[in-house]
Protein backbone atom coordinates (compact mmCIF):
# COMPACT_ATOMS: atom_id res chain seq x y z
CA UNK A 1 0.00 0.00 0.00
CA UNK A 2 0.97 3.08 -1.29
CA UNK A 3 -0.35 5.91 1.69
CA UNK A 4 0.80 9.51 1.60
CA UNK A 5 -0.60 12.91 2.98
CA UNK A 6 -1.55 14.85 -0.23
CA UNK A 7 0.87 17.98 1.23
CA UNK A 8 3.77 15.22 0.46
CA UNK A 9 3.08 15.56 -2.94
CA UNK A 10 3.75 18.07 -5.63
CA UNK A 11 0.88 20.28 -7.54
CA UNK A 12 1.89 17.84 -10.97
CA UNK A 13 2.35 14.48 -9.26
CA UNK A 14 -1.15 14.89 -7.19
CA UNK A 15 -2.68 15.98 -10.56
CA UNK A 16 -1.37 13.18 -12.28
CA UNK A 17 -2.43 10.88 -10.12
CA UNK A 18 -6.11 12.24 -8.55
CA UNK A 19 -6.73 12.30 -12.73
CA UNK A 20 -5.73 8.83 -13.28
CA UNK A 21 -7.78 7.49 -10.78
CA UNK A 22 -10.88 9.67 -10.83
CA UNK A 23 -11.99 7.77 -14.16
CA UNK A 24 -13.58 8.00 -16.44
CA UNK A 25 -14.91 11.63 -16.65
CA UNK A 26 -17.28 12.60 -18.47
CA UNK A 27 -16.28 15.63 -20.42
CA UNK A 28 -18.03 19.44 -20.72
CA UNK A 29 -17.28 20.74 -24.10
CA UNK A 30 -18.03 24.42 -23.42
CA UNK A 31 -18.77 27.39 -25.90
CA UNK A 32 -18.85 30.67 -24.55
CA UNK A 33 -18.88 34.10 -25.52
CA UNK A 34 -16.45 37.03 -23.68
CA UNK A 35 -18.31 40.50 -23.45
CA UNK A 36 -17.39 41.68 -26.69
CA UNK A 37 -18.97 38.67 -28.43
CA UNK A 38 -16.22 36.87 -29.35
CA UNK A 39 -16.64 32.98 -29.04
CA UNK A 40 -14.71 30.74 -27.00
CA UNK A 41 -14.72 26.56 -27.00
CA UNK A 42 -12.74 24.18 -24.77
CA UNK A 43 -13.22 20.54 -23.52
CA UNK A 44 -13.13 20.29 -19.34
CA UNK A 45 -13.73 17.11 -17.70
CA UNK A 46 -13.45 18.19 -14.14
CA UNK A 47 -17.33 18.00 -14.75
CA UNK A 48 -20.57 16.47 -13.86
CA UNK A 49 -24.43 16.57 -13.70
CA UNK A 50 -25.39 18.41 -9.67
CA UNK A 51 -29.20 17.90 -9.85
CA UNK A 52 -31.53 16.39 -11.42
CA UNK A 53 -34.61 18.61 -10.40
CA UNK A 54 -33.80 21.21 -11.35
CA UNK A 55 -31.15 19.28 -13.80
CA UNK A 56 -27.90 21.85 -13.26
CA UNK A 57 -24.49 20.45 -13.69
CA UNK A 58 -20.92 21.96 -12.29
CA UNK A 59 -17.92 22.21 -14.75
CA UNK A 60 -14.28 23.38 -12.88
CA UNK A 61 -11.89 25.62 -15.00
CA UNK A 62 -8.90 26.19 -13.59
CA UNK A 63 -6.37 29.69 -14.50
CA UNK A 64 -3.83 30.00 -16.96
CA UNK A 65 -0.42 32.22 -16.14
CA UNK A 66 -2.22 33.39 -13.14
CA UNK A 67 -5.74 34.12 -14.71
CA UNK A 68 -8.80 32.73 -15.30
CA UNK A 69 -8.52 30.25 -18.54
CA UNK A 70 -10.80 32.32 -21.29
CA UNK A 71 -13.73 30.20 -20.78
CA UNK A 72 -13.64 31.07 -17.10
CA UNK A 73 -12.97 34.52 -16.92
CA UNK A 74 -16.37 34.42 -19.96
CA UNK A 75 -18.42 32.36 -18.08
CA UNK A 76 -17.69 34.96 -15.20
CA UNK A 77 -18.36 38.07 -17.16
CA UNK A 78 -21.77 36.75 -18.77
CA UNK A 79 -22.67 33.80 -16.70
CA UNK A 80 -23.69 31.69 -19.42
CA UNK A 81 -22.42 28.94 -21.15
CA UNK A 82 -23.28 26.01 -23.31
CA UNK A 83 -22.00 22.36 -22.69
CA UNK A 84 -21.71 19.93 -25.55
CA UNK A 85 -21.40 15.59 -25.23
CA UNK A 86 -18.03 14.60 -27.21
CA UNK A 87 -19.24 11.66 -29.60
CA UNK A 88 -15.91 9.81 -30.76
CA UNK A 89 -16.67 11.70 -34.12
CA UNK A 90 -16.13 14.90 -32.52
CA UNK A 91 -12.81 13.82 -30.31
CA UNK A 92 -9.61 14.90 -33.26
CA UNK A 93 -12.34 18.25 -32.86
CA UNK A 94 -12.34 18.52 -29.29
CA UNK A 95 -8.66 17.92 -28.84
CA UNK A 96 -7.21 20.86 -30.94
CA UNK A 97 -9.42 23.46 -29.47
CA UNK A 98 -8.08 21.99 -26.24
CA UNK A 99 -4.54 24.04 -27.40
CA UNK A 100 -3.09 26.98 -25.49
CA UNK A 101 -4.84 29.92 -28.05
CA UNK A 102 -4.77 33.69 -27.25
CA UNK A 103 -7.96 34.64 -26.74
CA UNK A 104 -9.32 36.19 -29.91
CA UNK A 105 -8.96 33.22 -31.55
CA UNK A 106 -12.01 31.29 -32.66
CA UNK A 107 -11.63 27.86 -31.43
CA UNK A 108 -14.79 26.92 -33.85
CA UNK A 109 -12.88 27.93 -36.90
CA UNK A 110 -9.73 26.18 -35.74
CA UNK A 111 -11.23 22.80 -34.99
CA UNK A 112 -13.65 22.91 -38.12
CA UNK A 113 -16.59 23.03 -36.42
CA UNK A 114 -19.57 25.24 -37.19
CA UNK A 115 -21.38 27.41 -34.94
CA UNK A 116 -25.24 27.83 -34.58
CA UNK A 117 -27.24 30.07 -32.44
CA UNK A 118 -27.94 29.25 -28.91
CA UNK A 119 -31.94 29.85 -28.18
CA UNK A 120 -31.78 31.26 -24.63
CA UNK A 121 -28.28 32.16 -23.98
CA UNK A 122 -25.77 34.48 -26.54
CA UNK A 123 -22.83 31.58 -26.34
CA UNK A 124 -23.27 29.62 -29.63
CA UNK A 125 -23.65 25.63 -29.78
CA UNK A 126 -21.60 23.50 -31.55
CA UNK A 127 -24.05 22.39 -34.97
CA UNK A 128 -22.26 19.05 -34.83
CA UNK A 129 -22.48 17.86 -31.79
CA UNK A 130 -25.66 15.67 -30.50
CA UNK A 131 -26.25 17.20 -27.59
CA UNK A 132 -25.93 20.56 -26.55
CA UNK A 133 -27.12 21.96 -23.57
CA UNK A 134 -27.63 25.57 -22.75
CA UNK A 135 -26.65 26.63 -19.16
CA UNK A 136 -27.12 29.77 -16.75
CA UNK A 137 -24.63 30.10 -14.60
CA UNK A 138 -25.96 29.59 -10.42
CA UNK A 139 -23.16 29.73 -8.74
CA UNK A 140 -19.34 30.38 -9.22
CA UNK A 141 -17.22 29.27 -6.58
CA UNK A 142 -13.33 30.34 -5.98
CA UNK A 143 -11.59 27.47 -4.93
CA UNK A 144 -7.58 26.58 -4.27
CA UNK A 145 -5.00 29.00 -3.59
CA UNK A 146 -4.75 32.38 -5.10
CA UNK A 147 -1.51 32.08 -7.49
CA UNK A 148 -3.52 28.64 -8.61
CA UNK A 149 -7.57 29.28 -8.68
CA UNK A 150 -9.87 27.05 -9.95
CA UNK A 151 -13.03 28.04 -10.95
CA UNK A 152 -16.41 25.62 -10.08
CA UNK A 153 -19.39 26.70 -11.79
CA UNK A 154 -22.86 25.63 -11.14
CA UNK A 155 -25.17 26.23 -14.36
CA UNK A 156 -28.69 25.27 -14.34
CA UNK A 157 -29.81 23.84 -17.93
CA UNK A 158 -32.49 25.81 -19.37
CA UNK A 159 -32.40 24.46 -23.20
CA UNK A 160 -31.45 21.16 -24.14
CA UNK A 161 -30.96 20.41 -27.90
CA UNK A 162 -30.68 16.61 -28.57
CA UNK A 163 -30.20 15.08 -32.47
CA UNK A 164 -33.65 13.02 -33.53
CA UNK A 165 -31.19 10.24 -33.89
CA UNK A 166 -30.19 9.91 -30.12
CA UNK A 167 -33.17 11.10 -28.77
CA UNK A 168 -37.14 10.78 -30.59
CA UNK A 169 -39.95 11.97 -28.80
CA UNK A 170 -38.43 11.22 -25.14
CA UNK A 171 -37.58 7.72 -26.21
CA UNK A 172 -33.56 6.86 -26.45
CA UNK A 173 -31.95 5.28 -29.28
CA UNK A 174 -29.25 2.83 -28.44
CA UNK A 175 -26.25 4.42 -27.25
CA UNK A 176 -23.96 4.21 -29.98
CA UNK A 177 -26.20 7.10 -31.55
CA UNK A 178 -24.26 9.31 -29.24
CA UNK A 179 -20.99 7.52 -28.89
CA UNK A 180 -19.96 9.15 -25.67
CA UNK A 181 -16.61 9.13 -24.89
CA UNK A 182 -14.65 10.04 -21.35
CA UNK A 183 -11.92 11.20 -20.26
CA UNK A 184 -8.62 8.81 -18.37
CA UNK A 185 -5.06 9.62 -17.27
CA UNK A 186 -2.21 9.52 -18.90
CA UNK A 187 -3.99 11.42 -21.65
CA UNK A 188 -6.24 8.65 -22.27
CA UNK A 189 -9.65 7.99 -23.51
CA UNK A 190 -12.19 5.60 -22.66
CA UNK A 191 -15.30 4.45 -25.31
CA UNK A 192 -18.82 3.48 -24.36
CA UNK A 193 -19.07 0.58 -25.97
CA UNK A 194 -18.59 -2.19 -23.28
CA UNK A 195 -21.23 -1.84 -20.69
CA UNK A 196 -22.75 -3.47 -17.57
CA UNK A 197 -26.78 -3.98 -16.78
CA UNK A 198 -27.08 -4.60 -12.78
CA UNK A 199 -30.38 -4.77 -11.42
CA UNK A 200 -30.97 -3.00 -8.16
CA UNK A 201 -31.01 -5.08 -5.16
CA UNK A 202 -33.89 -6.29 -4.07
CA UNK A 203 -34.62 -6.72 -0.53
CA UNK A 204 -35.88 -10.13 1.05
CA UNK A 205 -38.35 -10.63 3.44
CA UNK A 206 -35.91 -10.74 6.38
CA UNK A 207 -34.22 -7.09 5.07
CA UNK A 208 -31.18 -8.86 3.52
CA UNK A 209 -30.23 -8.06 -0.13
CA UNK A 210 -30.94 -11.14 -2.73
CA UNK A 211 -27.55 -11.71 -4.40
CA UNK A 212 -27.41 -10.15 -8.23
CA UNK A 213 -25.06 -12.24 -10.38
CA UNK A 214 -21.58 -11.10 -11.94
CA UNK A 215 -22.95 -9.15 -14.84
CA UNK A 216 -21.75 -9.88 -18.32
CA UNK A 217 -20.85 -7.16 -20.76
CA UNK A 218 -23.51 -5.76 -22.55
CA UNK A 219 -23.63 -4.14 -26.23
CA UNK A 220 -27.02 -2.83 -27.16
C1 LIG B 1 -10.23 16.10 -22.43
C2 LIG B 1 -9.72 17.35 -21.76
C3 LIG B 1 -10.21 17.70 -20.52
C4 LIG B 1 -9.80 18.88 -19.88
N1 LIG B 1 -10.32 19.20 -18.67
C5 LIG B 1 -9.98 20.35 -18.08
C6 LIG B 1 -10.61 20.75 -16.85
O1 LIG B 1 -11.47 20.04 -16.30
N2 LIG B 1 -10.27 21.95 -16.31
C7 LIG B 1 -9.36 22.77 -16.91
O2 LIG B 1 -9.08 23.86 -16.40
N3 LIG B 1 -8.76 22.43 -18.07
C8 LIG B 1 -9.06 21.26 -18.67
N4 LIG B 1 -8.49 20.91 -19.88
C9 LIG B 1 -7.58 21.87 -20.53
C10 LIG B 1 -8.35 22.99 -21.26
O3 LIG B 1 -9.22 22.45 -22.25
C11 LIG B 1 -7.34 23.93 -21.94
O4 LIG B 1 -6.57 24.57 -20.94
C12 LIG B 1 -7.99 24.97 -22.85
O5 LIG B 1 -7.00 25.62 -23.59
C13 LIG B 1 -8.77 26.03 -22.08
O6 LIG B 1 -9.28 26.89 -23.06
P1 LIG B 1 -9.75 28.39 -22.79
O7 LIG B 1 -8.59 29.18 -22.28
O8 LIG B 1 -10.23 28.82 -24.14
O9 LIG B 1 -10.86 28.35 -21.79
C14 LIG B 1 -8.85 19.71 -20.51
C15 LIG B 1 -8.33 19.35 -21.77
C16 LIG B 1 -8.76 18.18 -22.38
C17 LIG B 1 -8.20 17.81 -23.73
Amino acid sequence: LVAFASTDRDDAALYRIMTSVIVPRPIAFTATRDAAGQANLAPFSFFNMVTATPPTLAVSIGSRRGRPKDSAANILATGEFVVHVVSETLLPAMNITSADFAPDVDEFSAAGLTPLPATLVKAPRIAEAAVALECRLVKALELGRADRRTYHFIGEVIYLHIDDGVLTDDSLAPLTALAPVGRMGRGEYVRTSDRLRLPAPVLTADGAAATTELPRSLIP
